[in-house]
């Protein structure tokens, strides 16, 4: 498809003689329409060409020179030149290209040869798949499709929860009442109930705890029945978290958790010793980063044991030497921020090449914020992820049952319009935010919502359907969507590219969710102010293929999302 912007960057670059590249970078999209369709800020090049912003506008105005019916105008606006593109053109543009690419529309080679790394959701075992773990999961879901759609190579790792001290008082937990508790009907809870169980008796009796250090350490050699309780922790915990991998539509391609690199730290510390970066400090070893005004990063406990930190350092040999990345992305809460800190600073010392240092990307985001006392659950105040999507589904099918009582496959549709509403509300915002968890926001069906957006795309199908047929690109006269609803919708199906660039590039999904909204907006504006069906069939059939095209677009972001489109509601 055409690149206006590069058309423009060219054009300035020439005239002014500057790298197209740089230009390319200035040129925005303005928020006011009325300000054109393009603009770029000539204050950016002032200094470089040691002149007035309005002087440079007006000089690369008068010189530049477009090919025919690209450009509608240029104009100067207080050291800003704005450009229109001129409506039919961008229009066949845009439609012809929707017709040739269909659901694949947008999509680029820009990450081609290029493998990135996605570190996200990573729930521990045995515990619960918690809210926090939402987030992760929906974000990092979201970053792995959209980068995917940019023809880079993703690699998906569920760096589980799977290892550390407490395995070791599970298994004797279970050792002593094991029959007791029914772990395969209900895994995460009955672990739960054995693990405070045995952690109240490690406080009374001593020599319980010796037993529970020593099952870790025969873990740690290998040992056979603490091996296989292990493993049947493991599996339990995630037969119980593959149903909500299901409900969101998520998968991965690596499973391995931090138990994976058990035998691979030792190299870790090695690398570290061989540099006299390993220093004692009250009994454990650390590596100082004092330097960079950090904390120590523990890499050996007071205990001799191994942590966090370093089975992370251990994850970026192996990720760097399996997967060769150009980017490795890890999405967790901002309470992990100076843990990510702390690692990508010591990782620069394990040998690795620049690249792959380099390519470290730490991706926090917010906290949940409940509305207290609006969200029934069944115990305490953890929020199962399992019960909230649930919830999220059973609301949507009691608000269908009012709004359309004879809708067929409800329950199927209640699920994709529930789900869809609690991802998309968590992706709206920018992700460092706190998101605000609200029933009444992410459900409102004429808010920014996901239930808004899919009402909108259903309304695109059920016209297309209605009118029995989808136009011939062929004979299409793009000159009938000149007027302004329908170029709203034509120019932001557009930017589409451009925004799934940008989500990428700042690992943002919310452009793609603002984006969506954007769209979703436009298309209704454009369907209250002009008549679809039943109008002289040259302008039915233009307005008909916009309906698509608008349907085909919303539809591929909400994937990219995460979101399953209905075809009714
Ligand atoms: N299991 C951790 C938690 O629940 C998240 C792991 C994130 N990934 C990583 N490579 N550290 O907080």
């Amino acid at each position: 498809m055409i690149d206006f912007k590069q058309k423009i960057a060219q054009q300035i670059s020439k005239v002014a003689n500057l790298p197209e590249e740089e230009i390319y970078g200035y040129i925005e999209v303005p928020t006011d329409e009325k300000m054109g369709d393009f603009a770029f800020p000539c204050f950016k090049l002032a200094k470089e060409l040691k002149k007035a912003p309005q002087m440079i506008a007006q000089d690369l105005k008068e010189q530049m020179t477009f090919e025919e019916g690209l450009i509608k105008e240029i104009n100067v606006v207080s050291g800003y030149l704005n450009f229109t593109i001129q409506s039919q053109s961008i229009a066949e543009i845009v439609l012809k290209e929707i017709n040739e690419k269909k659901e694949h529309y947008g999509e680029s080679t820009m990450g081609q040869g290029k493998n990135i790394v996605i570190d996200y959701s990573a729930p521990n075992i045995a515990k619960p798949f918690h809210i926090g773990h939402l987030r992760s999961t929906v974000i990092g879901g979201a970053l792995y499709k959209i980068h995917k759609a940019l023809g880079y190579h993703c690699i998906g790792i569920n760096h589980l929860g799977d290892y550390g001290t407490q395995f070791g008082k599970l298994i004797e937990g279970y050792k002593l009442w094991g029959e007791e508790y029914n772990i395969e009907e209900d895994p995460i809870n009955e672990l739960t109930k054995i693990y405070i169980r045995i952690n109240n008796l490690c406080k009374e009796d001593e020599s319980v705890l010796e037993a529970c250090r020593d099952n870790f350490k025969k873990l740690e050699e290998g040992d056979k029945y603490c091996t296989d309780l292990w493993t049947k922790f493991r599996e339990l915990s995630l037969k119980e978290f593959q149903r909500v991998y299901d409900m969101l539509q998520i998968d991965f391609d690596s499973w391995n958790g931090e138990a994976f690199y058990a035998d691979k730290m030792q190299e870790v510390v090695d690398i570290l010793q061989q540099k006299n970066l390993l220093v004692p400090s009250e009994g454990a070893m650390v590596v100082d980063l004092s330097q960079k005004d950090m904390p120590p990063c523990i890499i050996e406990k007071t205990n001799g044991s191994t942590t966090y930190a370093t089975r992370d350092l251990a994850a970026i040999l192996y990720r760097a030497r399996t997967y060769d990345f150009t980017k490795a992305l890890y999405v967790t809460s901002y309470e992990q921020i100076l843990h990510f800190r702390q690692i990508f600073e010591t990782a620069k010392n394990l040998n690795l090449s620049e690249k792959y240092a380099n390519g470290l990307v730490h991706v926090p985001f917010g906290m949940v914020q409940l509305k207290t006392g609006k969200m029934s659950t069944r115990e305490g105040n953890i929020i199962k992820l399992e019960e909230l999507l649930n919830e999220a589904i059973s609301r949507v099918e009691e608000i269908m049952k009012e709004k359309n009582p004879d809708l067929e496959n409800r329950e199927e549709i209640a699920k994709k319009i529930g789900i869809g509403a609690v991802i998309f509300n968590d992706l709206y915002n920018s992700r460092i935010k706190d998101e605000i968890f609200d029933w009444d926001t992410m459900l409102n069906f004429n808010g920014e919502t996901g239930p808004y957006m899919q009402y909108i795309y259903v309304r695109t199908k059920s016209l297309l359907e209605k009118a029995g047929y989808i136009p011939n690109i062929q004979e299409i006269d793009f000159s009938k969507l000149s007027d302004e609803a329908s170029m709203k919708v034509v120019k932001q199906i557009y930017n589409f590219g451009d925004s799934l660039k940008q989500a990428a590039e700042k690992y943002e999904p919310y452009i793609i969710a603002r984006y969506l909204i954007g769209l979703a907006q436009a298309f209704s504006s454009f369907y209250n102010a002009n008549k679809i069906l039943g109008e002289e069939k040259v302008i039915q059939d233009a307005r008909l293929y916009l309906t698509y095209a608008t349907g085909i677009v919303l539809k591929i972001g909400a994937e990219l999302l995460g979101i399953q489109m209905p075809d009714r509601m």
